[in-house]
This record gives structure tokens, sequence and C-alpha cells, in this order.
């Protein structure tokens, strides 16, 4: 369709729920799209709401708050506050940031409820679920593990086993437990509240994949078709939960039942709307209720099915409401080969980016954009992001920008130079100048962001390019006036460069208008020379970008490695328990603190220390196999624990009388033990 057509746009990223902060995950599925397709309407000065929120319910809540021990409230207040600061300080340019637990929205979704309850759009069913009678509630699929009738898995979920990917319901676990009190839940009869999909069938094939069938991404038609086309078709799905947190469900005969959390949430992109609003002073109904009105929902792949059938059915019946115009939902990011996960903490947190890459948004930007899971699955390695910082932002943008604004100094006194006569290559840039903001613009407005990014730097490259063919620091000396033409021409290609750049490098773009003494450029100021007129003051050059070390991603490679390694030791089994001793064979061991009066390497041994210890009856050497976890020097002066009656041993032709005791971890790795405070020597351990 024609944007022309369109009168506004309301633009929405899904709302990421309140049980953990951020990471790169969010900002490549939805977030750096959403926000880069809204920089650029505003900057094209059309009229947007962008809108986005908390998603506060849900049983992703009520896990994080149980698994914490604080209340589910204290999860989304502690969350809410730092995703809202997380965004603000990346610059996600939310016209207005909300959350599902505002009065507001409980309100609106309690609201659509009614109306389709009193259309009779729900079907009363009373289904038998899992109850926990020691805990006296309902399970959510989440709270019951049991044994994966597929592969075994003891510790399948309710919904799903992790093990083997297997989708099941709860009924489908062998020997189901409750994870709230471990006991057996039992099966109880609960009334809820169904969406019968299936009647919205040839409503949705035909609004989907024939009206949208030329706009939508493939992927997103691919899953909705696989959804729409499925043997059974689409089933009714309950739009209710028996659970105490969530939104209660405004009927009789629902106590102690809350709205589905994906029936609510949604619902939240009107409410963000409606807040958003009133603060402007301005009515929000026609953001959701003008036919000129194009509404897009930025998500990933996990959401298309809410987001293209479930939301657009219930707009639908609810009636008087557009439905999305497109859903560009993102595929799915990695993060150095592996699943980005909050539970097992693999992730780039956004808050632990900003702190320790301070100034460096644009660049994760830069690096998330170029490399974003647009069409497929796609993989964020540190080493990649180096390599972009380095070798494009740096080596191309920055370097371009710089050469440009610093020559302009050093021949001009920082005063754009006149333009003179003009060769055919001077005609090619500028005519580069009038090509580029219209293709990227293309590529913006069909959510090819990657594409429009690629040319943003095509442009920059070309002003890169043009400075070494025509070479002005050379010129100055016997033709003057060309440098000028020349640098003319290089600043006015960089001021529209700040200009394209500024969706997806905002603060770039900043510090450029800032270095031109430019404000309030638009993408209609895009294309025209002349941006920069003769005279014109420029401001020094001031860096925008620096190359960022090898020690730096080795850092940050590090830190991924390690908790690897966590997670691996978390699952590695402990040593199963030796057999049953008697006290009598225990008290048989003399264990003491002794202390480390020296240590040194065994000449011709990788894997012996020899210590001498003071061990309060005197002083004896220990021969130690730890010389490939301790050094010497970490040994010499601490307390530690010995086994002194063990008969001696002649290794290496030297006597070693005692045993050093250690704790050996999971991963092979040694740790001393040492008492909790200075003992004297020859204390006896019992
Ligand atoms: N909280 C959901 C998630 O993180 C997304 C909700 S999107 C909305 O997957 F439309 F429901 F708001
Ligand atoms: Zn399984």
């Amino acid at each position: 369709m024609n944007p022309k057509n369109f009168k506004r746009y309301t633009v929405t990223a899904a709302l990421p729920y309140a049980n953990g902060p951020l990471h790169i995950g969010h900002l490549a599925g939805c977030y750096i799209p959403s926000d880069i397709y809204v920089r650029y309407l505003r900057s094209r000065e059309r009229d947007v709401a962008y809108v986005c929120g908390s998603d506060e319910h849900g049983v992703a809540i009520t896990i994080k708050a149980r698994k914490e021990g604080i209340s589910p409230q204290e999860v989304v207040d502690r969350y809410h506050e730092m995703m809202k600061r997380s965004f603000a300080e990346f610059g996600i340019s939310f016209d207005h940031y909300s959350r599902t637990s505002a009065k507001i929205h409980h309100e609106t979704a309690s609201g659509f409820f009614e109306d389709l309850y009193q259309k009779g759009e729900f079907l009363e069913q009373t289904t038998q679920q899992y109850y926990d009678e020691e805990a006296g509630q309902f399970l959510a699929d989440r709270y019951i593990e049991g044994t994966c009738p597929k592969c075994g898995h003891e510790h399948a979920y309710g919904d799903q086993c992790e093990k083997c990917g297997s989708s099941l319901s709860p009924t489908d676990l062998i020997n189901p437990k409750s994870k709230l009190s471990g006991s057996t839940p039992v099966l109880k009869d609960t009334k809820h509240w169904f969406l019968d999909l299936a009647r919205y069938t040839d409503f949705l094939k035909n609004w989907i994949l024939v009206d949208h069938e030329k706009d939508w991404k493939t992927n997103v038609l691919g899953q909705c078709r696989s959804w729409l086309e499925a043997g059974e078709g689409l089933q009714a799905r309950s739009m209710t939960r028996d659970m105490d947190w969530g939104i209660p469900v405004p009927v009789e005969g629902a106590e102690g039942k809350v709205l589905y959390v994906w029936f609510d949430a949604p619902i939240g992109y009107i409410s963000s709307t409606k807040e958003w609003a009133a603060e402007k002073g301005i009515d929000w109904e026609p953001y959701w209720k003008d036919e000129g009105t194009k509404l897009v929902h930025f998500i990933g792949k996990d959401n298309i099915v809410f987001h293209c059938i479930i939301f657009p059915a219930i707009l639908k019946t609810h009636g008087g409401y557009v439905l999305p115009d497109n859903v560009p939902a993102n595929e799915f990011l990695n993060l150095e080969g592996d699943k980005i996960s909050t539970s097992r903490s693999w992730a780039v947190w956004l808050h632990e980016y900003l702190e320790a890459f301070p100034g460096k948004q644009d660049v994760l930007r830069y690096v998330l954009t170029a490399n974003a899971p647009e069409t497929k699955d796609n993989d964020f390695t540190w080493k990649d992001y180096q390599l972009r910082n380095n070798s494009e932002l740096v080596a191309i943008f920055g370097n371009f920008v710089n050469r440009a604004v610093v020559l302009t100094h050093k021949f001009y006194n920082g005063l754009v130079p006149a333009l003179g006569d003009l060769s055919d290559i001077d005609r090619d840039a500028l005519a580069a100048l009038l090509e580029f903001p219209e293709k990227i613009a293309a590529s913006i407005e069909r959510y090819r962001f990657r594409e429009a990014l690629s040319y943003v730097m095509d442009f920059a490259r070309t002003g890169n390019k043009y400075l070494a063919d025509t070479e002005p620091w050379k010129s100055i000396k016997d033709n003057p006036e060309r440098t000028a033409t020349v640098l003319n021409i290089a600043l006015n290609i960089a001021a529209n460069l700040a200009i394209v750049a500024e969706p997806f490098l905002p603060h770039t773009a900043a510090k450029m208008y800032k270095m031109f003494g430019l404000s309030g450029l638009n993408w209609g100021d895009a294309g025209k020379h002349g941006l920069l007129k003769t005279g014109k003051t420029i401001q020094p050059a001031e860096l925008l970008f620096d190359k960022v070390e090898d020690e730096t991603v080795a850092a940050q490679v590090n830190k991924l490695m390690e908790t690897k390694k966590q997670n691996e030791m978390a699952v590695a089994p402990v040593t199963p328990m030796k057999d049953i001793i008697t006290y009598d064979d225990f008290a048989k061991l003399d264990m003491r603190v002794v202390k480390v009066l020296a240590a040194e390497p065994m000449p011709k041994s990788k894997k012996l220390l020899k210590l001498s210890v003071d061990t309060g009856l005197g002083t004896r050497t220990v021969l130690s196999g730890v010389a490939e976890h301790f050094k010497p020097e970490d040994l010499i002066g601490k307390q530690v624990v010995m086994l002194i009656n063990l008969a001696p041993r002649k290794i290496m032709g030297i006597d070693s009388e005692g045993m050093i005791l250690m704790a050996e971890d999971k991963d092979g790795s040694l740790r001393l033990l040492l008492p909790g405070s200075e003992t004297a020597n020859g204390s006896t351990i019992s």
C-alpha cells in the first residue's frame, strides 16, 4: 500500500516481560527496528505514536517472584524501572512507555473482555485441570513438572519438554509433580472463557494470505499459513486463567480467575496510547480507530500468532479498530553460537553494556542492525562487534566525516569554502546526494533495515572515496580553488549523511549536527546540496567513533566463558557418596590445622610441590600434587588442613609425611580448605 495514503502511524514494540533486564536479543528483535522506523517517520514529519510498556502479568512474573522469594509486585516494580531507564539511555525513543499494572490498562482490558462477553463471543467450557491441594490452587502449565512421554526427560514442563522440544499438555506428563509443593496434583473441574478462533479462519485467511500476501515478510506469512492451514485448523483458546496475579475476569462466577496474559498484553498498546494522548491533551482514538491510521507491530517471531491471529481476532470482534497494516517480526539473535537465555544468564545485558561502553550506544545499534535477524536467525559475536566498529564505523564513516572537518579547519579556519567549477567527479558525488536518501527511504518503508543501513554506509563510502580520489590535501598547493570545491562538496555530503544516518545512529547524528551548527533538519532536507553554505562556521572535529581494542572484547568473551563454565557446573553431577563407615573408622583419621612455611616446585615434576609445614608437633615435609593449580606463593603462609597420620611414602626420593586436604570442584579445579580465622598450628579437626 502506498504510504502516502496514511494520515498517521501507530507503531508498537512488543511489551517486554518485567521479569528480567533487557538484553541484545530484545534490542535486535524489535526495539532497534521499531526505533529506526519511527525516527525515520518523524524525520518525514509524519504523525506518529510510538508506544510500548512493561508486560507485568502472566506466569513469567510469578515464576520469577517465587525464584527470588519476593512478591510479583516487587518483581515488576524492579524491572519496570530498570527497563524504562535502559531504553531511555540507549536512545529508544518511545513516545510513551507504560505498564500493564496501570489502572487505565486494567480498565481498558476489562472493557474489551466485557464487550466480547456481552456479544456472546466466548465459549464457556468446563475442563479438568491440575490442582495442587497442598497449595490450594490450580497450576499453570509451567508449575507442573514430570517425565516427558516422548523422550523420558524427567524434568519436562507442563507445556513443553526442553530436552526434546516437544509441545506438551500437562496431562501428557508421566508422574506429574507440582512445583509449588512437590505434591502430586489432582485433576479438578474449572470453568474458562474460550475464544473460538476457528470462526475467524476465513476472515484471517483473506486478510493475511490474500490482502497482505505481497507486503508481509515471508517468515511471518509462513507462520500464519501453518497456523491457518494446519490439518485440525485453529483451536479455541482460553482467554482466562486460574491465577491470583493479573487482571480479574470481570464477569460473575469468575472469582479467583484472571485474564490470560496474552489477552491483556496487546491491549496494553491501546492503554499506553490513551495515557500518552491524555498527557498531551489530544484524542487517542484516531490512532486506533481512524482508517487513515497505519498500525505496525514490531515483534520477535515467538509473538507472531498473538499479533497476527489472536489480537486481530479480538480487535475485529470488538469492532471499530484498525487492524495492523504490517507485523514485521524478526527471527532470533543468538549469542556466540548459543541461544540467548535469561535463566542461564547467556546474554549481553543492556544495562551492563551501557556501563561498560559509555557513549557507545550507536555502535551496538549499528552492529545489531547490520547483522539483524531479519530473515533468519543470526549470531552476535564480540569479534564481529569489534570488526564492524573498527573497519566500518571508524575506518569509513568516522574517517570520512573527520577528514572533511579537519581539512576545513586546517585550510579554511573552519569556514565552509566556496564551490567553484564542477568536474565530472564532483557531479557524480552530487548525484549520490540525490540518490541515496530515496534508496534508503524505500528500504525503510519496506522494513528492510539491514539493507537501508548498508546504503547509509555506501553513502559514507562514496564520500570517503571522493576525498581519496580528489586528494584536496594535495591540490591546496597549486590549485586551492579545487580544494575549496572538494571540501564544500564533502562537507555537504557529510551533512546529508547526518540526516539519513539519524534513524540508525541518533547519537552520532547529533554530534554531527553540532559540528556543522545545524538543527531542525529532517528527511525533506536530504538530497540538497547547500545545507552548508559558503562561509558557514564548522565546529572543530569531534571524534565520532574510536577503535575497540582486543583487550576490550577479550574481557567480554571471558565473561561469557565464565558464565558457560558456571552453567556447566550447575548441571554437572556431584560425585556420589562412598560407602558408610563407622565412627571408629573416622576417629582413626588425625587431621590438623597446619601452616605452610615454605613451598617450592619439585625438580623434574610438573605436578608436585614440595611443602614444609608447621604441624604444631614439629616441621614436616609433604609432597603435594597441586603444582598445576597453585604457585608456591599461593600457599606460603597459609593455614590449611592436613592428614598427619598417613603412613609416610617415598616419592622421587623424598619422604612425604602426610597429605594436604583440598576440595575438588566439579570442573576439577582445587580449593584450599582454610580455617575461618587464624588457629593454632596443630589444632585438631573432628
Ligand atoms: N511479553 C511478551 C514477550 O516478551 C510480549 C508481549 S507483546 C504484547 O514475549 F503484545 F502482548 F504486548
Ligand atoms: Zn522430551
